[in-house]
């Protein structure tokens, strides 16, 4: 007997399934190694501006190479690109800084459990100053992220005020930033990959004064010679590794955003956190409490039971416009 034929939408719906699991994979995998070289970058050298500026410097040199090499295609931008641009330059800027400052101050794992916080954020900015409303599941939902961050804050062994700040900041930043990127995005044709590399640049621009302003090239260079001194020559590559594979895991969420809703992103950025944290705990030992923990767990189930009710509502809108569309019709 012969086999039945798939339908071509069967097949090309399973291709972009594995296309997106190879983003995702591709994505956590970059971020992981990021997360543990920036760490070891941040014990030997405490300077956080200027390591999230070195971060930005590298990738923004990468995409220039790239299109001047025609590795990549540049892209074709106007004056109202770059200024449309600029807000989410600056979102990303201070939510980039404010991540790196938190994590010169606590554990790489600390850092992640309060981001994964970030959808609490999203939607108290849409209600309060967007004045979206969700339904009360939603908020409710909300009850687990926001308790399962405050009892891994309160029972965080290593607990310091600027580092549990940065993290707030940095969701607060993010949330603002993923809102003006959606508008930036839409119907441009520029692609995920030159939007990042573009946004890395007007971020470099926007940091490397204030690095200089609060950090400077005085403590620079003291603290280069005393990381030197005790780390060895090879200490050069971890500051590589960490700027590189900053821009890698970036453009490559920023190449599946280009697929996926930012929906679909957000669960992949939470799942991002739990290997991020389970590898910076093994890696550097950090100490974990059991309620410390069960903090971490209740945060990070919460984000997922968020991403779920929010699917239900937007695919409810969605078949209910549909319906209406027909009713129209
Ligand atoms: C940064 O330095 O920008 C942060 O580590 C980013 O955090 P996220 O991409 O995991 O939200």
């Amino acid at each position: 007997r012969s086999e039945p034929i798939e339908a071509p939408e069967v097949k090309s719906e399973a291709a972009k399934k594995v296309k997106i699991g190879i983003y995702f994979a591709t994505w956590w995998a970059l971020n992981v190694v990021f997360n543990i070289y920036n760490k070891k970058v941040l014990n030997a050298f405490p300077y956080p501006w200027l390591t999230s500026t070195l971060s930005l410097a590298c990738g923004s040199l990468m995409m220039l190479i790239s299109w001047a090499t025609r590795i990549a295609d540049a892209p074709k931008t106007d004056f109202e690109f770059w200024k449309t641009l600029f807000p989410v330059a600056v979102a990303h800027t201070i939510g980039h800084v404010a991540a790196t400052v938190s994590m010169s101050k606590v554990a790489v794992s600390f850092t992640h459990i309060i981001k994964s916080g970030e959808p609490a954020f999203s939607v108290l900015v849409s209600r309060f100053l967007l004045g979206e409303a969700f339904p009360s599941s939603v908020y409710l939902s909300l009850v687990p992220i926001i308790g399962g961050c405050a009892l891994a804050a309160v029972t965080e062994l290593n607990f310091n005020m600027v580092g549990f700040m940065g993290a707030m900041i940095s969701n607060l930043a993010f949330v603002f930033r993923n809102i003006f990127s959606k508008k930036g995005m839409k119907g441009k044709s520029v692609s995920g990959m030159n939007y990042y590399a573009c946004l890395s640049m007007l971020s470099l621009l926007i940091l490397t004064p204030f690095a200089i302003a609060v950090e400077g090239p005085q403590m620079w260079a003291a603290g280069w010679q005393t990381a030197l001194s005790e780390i060895g020559p090879h200490f050069v590559w971890w500051i590589a590794a960490q700027s590189v594979f900053y821009h890698l895991y970036n453009q490559v969420s920023y190449m599946s955003l280009d697929e996926i809703s930012p929906l679909t992103f957000s669960v992949g950025n939470t799942m991002k956190r739990i290997s991020v944290i389970v590898s910076s705990i093994i890696i550097f030992h950090t100490p974990v409490q059991p309620v410390n923990a069960l903090g971490a767990a209740i945060a990070v189930l919460g984000t997922f039971l968020y991403s779920q009710l929010l699917t239900v509502e937007t695919s409810t809108n969605c078949s209910k416009q549909a319906l209406e569309q027909v009713d129209d019709g």
